[in-house]
């Protein structure tokens, strides 16, 4: 349970802040959320004094973990040059070339600061590039917070998109209609009736807003082919996914193209950034080049650029994935493990550094699996981890992460609060 400095900073915050905090995964550390005062490699040091082992590594960019030395360095040197001109810098045309070196054959880009905003911009685009108008995404698929996907299911009948929010007009939201993940059927038959008008069906290619749901096999092709059939675009939001299961990606890990790919996460080191990329014939359509408006005093925000290129220079060097991926299958282990042991029903999904544990008989392939946990299970086990200097998300439907720096003392650590919270949660 966070301390007591904790406490006060989050009954200050209930006050300045709608539900205490800026966004909402954060309210979900109950009673209250520790506040961090530092972070370094694997671990967050709070307010109260604790050592947490992180799993949530910034909901997804930190695969180096925290104040990663080479990023250090380079986020200390360009602040030493001053850091925001409000004119170009030769470090983004490199941290271009060096993104799209591993995105062939997309070969433009334009740097945002956010995930939402390249999503945002990824619809605009495919809307410009087909004269189309509708949007076809999967339930359950999350591509940041504004009006064109914000979006859940109707009616199985019609499929058309319902607002998961306040505030977004219902003829926003009709324009974006609603498939089922892992259900190539289910696009096909809004294809066959609308086909014609849709402009692009924009998913993540691994499920990480619903916990973690990787793709069936041949999922990824099958929308791929359905796609072309009806001349749209293939959007694949690589926000998470983007240079976290290998440097190319889903699109490498799964043998897929994708006509625009969204970035976002770990391309900007731990700094806020978001990317469109594809084909020149697309991307030049962005404004001043094209009609396609986008802009923003902040896009490739010189600290971010320089974090972004360090971090990708160390993955590059190799060996980060493999520390990453191990870390993850260790924990992944432990948790089915402690698990079985103690007849609990669960099922675990990993992919690469991430993974999440559901309290449910398996598979878990669809939000409907996914719904099916007992999450007061998962929040125990999160609490449980909690109490013992382990962060793993609040919520089921966030993912665990690893980082290449979750070494042996962190690991032993969690693997002994793993054994020790399902003893606390099972009796
Ligand atoms: C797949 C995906 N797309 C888009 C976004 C939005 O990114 P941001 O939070 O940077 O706006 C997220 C955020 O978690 C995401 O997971």
């Amino acid at each position: 349970m966070p301390g007591e400095k904790s406490g006060k900073l989050y009954s200050e915050a209930l006050k300045l802040f709608p539900g205490g905090v800026n966004s909402p995964v954060r309210a979900a550390v109950k009673p209250y959320p520790f506040y961090v005062e530092r972070a370094e490699g694997p671990y967050l040091y709070t307010v109260d004094g604790e050592r947490l082992v992180d799993y949530v590594l910034g909901y997804g960019p930190l695969i180096l973990g925290h104040k990663h030395p080479a990023v250090l360095r380079a986020v200390e040197e360009q602040v030493e040059k001053g850091w925001l001109y409000g004119a170009p810098t030769e470090a983004e045309v490199e941290l271009a070339k060096t993104i799209l070196r591993h995105y062939p054959p997309a070969s433009m880009i334009r740097l945002v600061n956010t995930g939402t905003e390249a999503t945002m911009l990824a619809v605009r685009l495919a809307r410009a590039y087909t004269g189309r108008e509708l949007i076809v995404k999967f339930d359950g698929c999350y591509h940041g917070a504004h009006d064109y996907l914000l979006v859940g299911a109707g009616s199985a009948a019609s499929h058309y998109g319902v607002p998961s929010s306040q505030g977004i007009p219902r003829c926003v939201a009709e324009r974006t209609l609603v498939a089922r993940y892992n259900d190539p059927d289910s696009l096909e038959e809004i294809m066959r009736r609308h086909g014609d008008k849709v402009a692009a069906v924009i998913v993540e290619p691994v499920m990480g807003n619903y916990g973690l749901i990787p793709p069936r096999r041949g999922f990824l092709r099958e929308l791929r082919r359905i796609v072309d059939e009806y001349a749209s675009l293939l959007i694949l939001d690589e926000v998470i996914t983007g240079f976290r299961l290998r440097l190319g990606g889903a699109q490498e890990y799964y043998g897929v193209k994708a006509d625009l790919t969204t970035l976002g996460k770990i391309i900007g080191g731990g700094f806020p950034i978001g990317a469109v990329i594809g084909p020149e014939e697309i991307i030049s359509m962005i404004t001043p080049g094209g009609k396609v408006f986008n802009a923003g005093t902040f896009n490739a925000h010189p600290v971010t650029v320089a974090a972004g290129l360090a971090t990708i220079k160390v993955l590059e060097e190799g060996e980060a994935y493999a520390k990453a991926r191990d870390a993850a299958r260790r924990i992944a282990e432990a948790l089915e493990d402690q698990a079985s042991r103690r007849g609990v029903k669960h099922w675990v999904n990993r992919v690469e550094s991430m993974l999440q544990i559901f309290f449910t008989e398996g598979p878990v392939e669809k939000p409907e699996d996914a719904r099916r946990s007992d999450r007061r299970l998962y929040e125990a086990l999160h609490r449980e981890l909690l109490q013992r200097g382990v962060f793993i998300p609040p919520s089921q439907y966030e993912v665990i992460f690893t980082s290449a720096v979750h070494g042996e003392e962190a690991l032993e650590h969690t693997i002994n609060a793993v054994e020790e919270a399902f003893r606390q949660i099972t009796v």
